[in-house]
């Protein structure tokens, strides 16, 4: 009997953190998941995670290089075909603790946030576009709830995650005509290495497994917007129907950015 084929996904970050996590609740229901990321040794302590090692598929890039992106794509598309969801999960954040605004620190969290995700799309959108054969094919940004309003200290991580949404807004029609859906992911805080930095307490603060088990559940839905967890993504979607007067007085009282250093030169 011919053996049915296992849905696959393509997770890019999936050394650590969320993207980790779903490698392996995807695997636990049987997808078959590459695993891509910088660091190798990291993708491949998840690969070893797996139920089967057969699961999994290491194909190690950098975001901000198209070259590994393409040679990564063309692996996984001699090895397993195309894949039936791809996560374009990689991100960094640098908070911004005081008023020393560093363009060359904006530039990398807009060069690996953005643009990395736009070296993905790059790469994917014909290819996806072409993989007829999928029955549903769907691409997935990472984006986050700090898109959808300007929070202090995330100066530098925010805007990118607000021009993902854009952007992933402004593809979603003509991506649908080609057979491919893009829906972005917008989490709130979840415990991973990322968020290890954070010196502030982080409300409705979820785990790496709690994230992921969100996701998976989350596939076989349509909505554009997976946003989680729902009370956090409830208040910090509304702060977008707030007056400012009345958003920056409500950042005043929680004590939000306002113990800031002077800028210095
Ligand atoms: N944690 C949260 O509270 C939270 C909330 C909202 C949104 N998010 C978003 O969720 C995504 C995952 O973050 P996380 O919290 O799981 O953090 P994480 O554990 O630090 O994971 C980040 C992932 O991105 C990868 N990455 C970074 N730079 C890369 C590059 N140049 N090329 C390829 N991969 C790169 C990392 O792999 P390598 O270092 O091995 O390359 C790693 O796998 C990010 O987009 C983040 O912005 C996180």
């Amino acid at each position: 009997m011919a053996q049915t084929r296992k849905t696959i996904a393509w997770i890019v970050g999936a050394s650590s953190g969320i993207g980790a996590a779903l490698a392996l609740e995807l695997a636990r229901h049987d997808w078959r998941v590459a695993l891509s990321g910088r660091r190798t040794e990291f993708l491949e302590e998840v690969h070893k995670r797996l139920p089967d090692p057969a699961l999994g598929l290491v194909l190690p890039l950098d975001v901000l290089r198209l070259d590994t992106f393409e040679e990564a794509a063309e692996r996984l598309w001699r090895a397993w075909g195309p894949p039936d969801v791809v996560f374009l999960n990689a991100g960094i954040y640098e908070p911004l603790r005081d008023l020393r605004i560093d363009p060359e620190e904006f530039r990398r969290v807009w060069e690996v946030n953005y643009m990395g995700v736009v070296n993905g799309l790059a790469v994917l959108v014909p290819r996806m576009a072409q993989a007829v054969e999928i029955r549903r094919r769907q691409i997935f940004v990472t984006a986050s709830l700090a898109g959808f309003r300007g929070l202090p200290q995330a100066e530098a991580y925010g805007p990118t995650k607000a021009a993902l949404i854009n952007l992933a807004e402004a593809l979603r029609g003509r991506l649908e005509q080609q057979g491919v859906e893009i829906r972005v992911i917008a989490p709130g805080f979840v415990a991973t290495p990322m968020t290890a930095r954070n010196r502030f307490p982080m409300p409705f603060l979820i785990s790496a497994e709690d994230a992921a088990r969100r996701i998976r559940l989350a596939l076989d839905g349509h909505r554009f917007l997976v946003a989680f967890p729902r009370p956090m993504s409830l208040i910090v979607r509304s702060l977008r129907f707030f007056p400012d007067r009345l958003y920056f007085a409500l950042l005043r009282r929680l004590g939000a950015g306002v113990r800031s250093s002077p800028p210095s030169r």
